[in-house]
């Protein structure tokens, strides 16, 4: 399948789950506030991959991204690391709660695909 329908009733805030789309992982999270208020409240200048948190959501309180460490493709682990999003423990990557990289080898933020709303709860990804 080149896309991948996700419902997002039944997902709690602060909870998210783990589909599949195009056989990778995307991790569909319910942030909370006080997750969202951290994703905003950076310098994006001094951030290694320089991206506002905006730019990665179409709603704030619902980030979607590929669940693959950009350093060599293990799988972070949820409300984990310094910046209490995600941690890559295959060579000690930090995500913050934007998926952001902030600390550690991998070079680039976890990636965001190609998604759209097709209503209020449920999405399209791809
Ligand atoms: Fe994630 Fe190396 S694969 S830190």
């Amino acid at each position: 399948l080149s896309s991948t329908e996700v419902d997002l009733e039944g997902i709690e805030i602060g909870s998210e789950i783990t589909t599949v789309w195009q056989g990778k992982p995307v991790f569909v999270r319910h942030r909370t506030e006080g997750e969202i208020e951290k994703a905003d409240d950076v310098v994006v200048a001094d951030l290694p991959d320089p991206e506002p948190d905006a730019d990665r959501v179409i709603k704030p309180e619902w980030l979607i991204m590929v669940g693959i460490c950009t350093h060599l493709g293990c799988v972070p682990l949820k409300e984990q690391g310094d910046y209490s999003g995600w941690f890559c423990p295959c060579h000690g990557s930090h995500y913050d709660t934007s998926g952001r990289i902030r600390k550690g080898p991998a070079p680039k933020n976890l990636v965001i695909p190609p998604y759209e709303f097709l209503d209020d709860t449920n999405i399209k990804i791809g």
